[in-house]
């Protein structure tokens, strides 16, 4: 993209889509997420000249070009092949990652029995991959996540952006029509803390691909402040 700051030189690894927690051989447990915002923050990261690695979930989409992908299923592959990868200069949590998995997965299909109303299954919390990678030993230089919210989002994006020790977080809305999951289109409110002070920025309604420039753009002026 012509006029576009560069990442050359950069190490970005890009999480996208879902992760799907198998309960037995043909069912799940998963979150809505088609892989749009995070296929288009790697596509935009790779047009920049950066070393663009996506680890995505189960998703139907192709793999941008100049991308290396990484598919995965679950919370549990994703952690681990995100770890993998470090170290890195940016890492940047798109991805719709289960927090729970269930405690035991059934190796044949669980059946209906007669009489029977309704089927209680155990949970457990998966890792946090985000808060895992922004108190790691390789950390890198800058970590982003994403919130999903449906209301409330200033204060659950702040929340997550101090527990999870982020350097940024995206938020944008879901639940609604023509924004966040599975669409093509999106609306990001950007947080951060510079100088102990809260800041924010907003960016869109706009394409998913369209945000994604603007993103690289406030992480980029983040990274060299
Ligand atoms: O994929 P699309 O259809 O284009 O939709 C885009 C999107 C709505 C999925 C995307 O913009 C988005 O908001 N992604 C994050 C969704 C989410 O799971 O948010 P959360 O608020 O539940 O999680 C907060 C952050 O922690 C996220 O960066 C998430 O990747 C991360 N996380 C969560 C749980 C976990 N076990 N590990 C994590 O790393």
């Amino acid at each position: 993209m012509t006029g576009a700051a560069s990442l050359s030189g950069l190490r970005i690894v890009v999480s996208a889509g879902p992760t799907f927690e198998d309960i037995d051989p043909v069912r799940f447990i998963g979150n809505r997420s088609s892989g749009k915002m995070g296929f288009a923050i790697a596509a935009a990261a790779a047009r920049r000249g950066g070393e663009a690695t996506l680890v995505a979930g189960p998703v139907a989409l192709e793999t941008p070009i100049g991308v290396e992908r990484i598919d995965v299923r679950s919370a549990a592959q994703m952690h681990a092949a995100v770890l993998a990868l470090l170290p890195c200069d940016l890492y940047i949590g798109a991805a719709a990652v289960a927090d729970f998995t269930p405690q035991q997965f059934a190796s044949s299909k669980i059946k209906k029995r007669a009489g029977e109303t309704g089927l209680t299954l155990e949970l457990v919390r998966t890792r946090d991959i985000l808060a895992d990678i922004a108190t790691h030993a390789r950390r890198p230089r800058m970590v982003v996540g994403f919130a999903a919210e449906t209301d409330t989002v200033e204060s659950y994006a702040r929340a997550k952006l101090a527990d999870k020790h982020l350097d940024l977080i995206a938020a944008n809305r879901v639940g609604v029509e023509g924004a966040g999951f599975e669409s093509d289109h999106n609306a990001l409110t950007l947080y951060w803390r510079q100088d102990g002070r809260d800041c924010a920025r907003a960016l869109g309604p706009a394409p998913k691909q369209q945000l994604a420039e603007a993103l690289l753009d406030v992480i980029l002026e983040r990274m060299t402040a």
